[in-house]
């Protein structure tokens, strides 16, 4: 069977338990992620009043817009990703949830995908997306995300990052003793329920990962330069456990 649009994703969302999809692709991200959502909202460094431009990249389901919106009630979100079953999740969730904003099928290599957007905005989110990415690409992302902010507007990540080379067998022994936040299973059930409702394998048709990607391999620093490199400052580290690094920076 041909891939259905995003329109008929969509209308195969109509009447689906959206709490249960949300729920699926929660647990599939492990259970350490709703905290870091949390903390990447409570660092945005505006009055919770305001009335907030963000813009959530990759955004899968819409979970870090979303995680902006609980704590600035005000603000609006544009979610952008190129995968047609997460916006048409992302967007039936918002259009329920009364979430201001647009959800837009981009892949963010085209050098256009921002061709329409105003350069405005206050903040960019993005969480797990940015490693899917190569260097080259994820540069120029970076340089995307600094025109497309404001000035002092904010971009806050979080995104697996691997150690330094020199410190990478004794942290890559400690990590293996830490609990896992990711579950192969886990995985499987969320694709495989998209598999069922869409009615072929949708997965199969999204292709293979392919070893370009920066995946876990950068460091902290790593992911550090590709910001300084892109003209951010006052960059932080606001948490740093196994798996991933949450950094916040401002378009000085
Ligand atoms: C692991 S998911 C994370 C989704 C979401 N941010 C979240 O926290 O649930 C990674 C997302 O990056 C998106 N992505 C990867 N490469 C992309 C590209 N070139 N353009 C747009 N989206 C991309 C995928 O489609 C996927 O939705």
């Amino acid at each position: 069977m041909a891939g259905l649009t995003q329109g008929e994703i969509a209308r195969k969302l109509q009447g689906e338990d959206l709490d249960k999809w949300l729920e699926l692709w929660r647990t599939e991200q492990g259970p350490a992620k709703r905290s870091s959502l949390e903390l990447m909202a409570a660092a945005i460094p505006f009055p919770t009043n305001s009335n907030l431009r963000v813009l959530d990249i990759c955004c899968g389901p819409g979970d870090a817009g979303r995680a902006v919106i609980s704590r600035f009630p005000n603000a609006s979100v544009d979610f952008v990703d190129r995968d047609l079953f997460f916006t048409a999740l992302c967007s039936a969730v918002n259009q329920r949830d009364g979430v201001p904003g647009r959800t837009l099928v981009r892949d963010l290599v085209d050098p256009n995908w921002h061709r329409d957007f105003a350069k405005n905005y206050d903040v960019v989110v993005a969480a797990n997306g940015l490693h899917w990415f190569d260097m080259k690409e994820a540069a120029q992302l970076f340089r995307d995300v600094y025109e497309l902010l404001r000035p002092n507007g904010s971009f806050l990540f979080m995104e697996p990052a691997g150690p330094e080379i020199a410190f990478a067998e004794g942290f890559g022994a400690w990590k293996r003793a830490q609990p896992s936040q990711h579950k192969s299973a886990d995985w499987t059930k969320f694709w495989s329920s998209v598999n069922d409702l869409l009615g072929y394998d949708y997965v199969k048709e999204l292709g293979e990962r392919d070893d370009s990607h920066i995946d876990d391999k950068l460091s902290v620093i790593g992911w550090i330069e590709l910001l300084r490199a892109a003209g951010f400052g006052s960059i932080d580290i606001l948490l740093r456990d196994p798996e991933k690094v949450i950094v916040a920076a401002i378009k000085s």
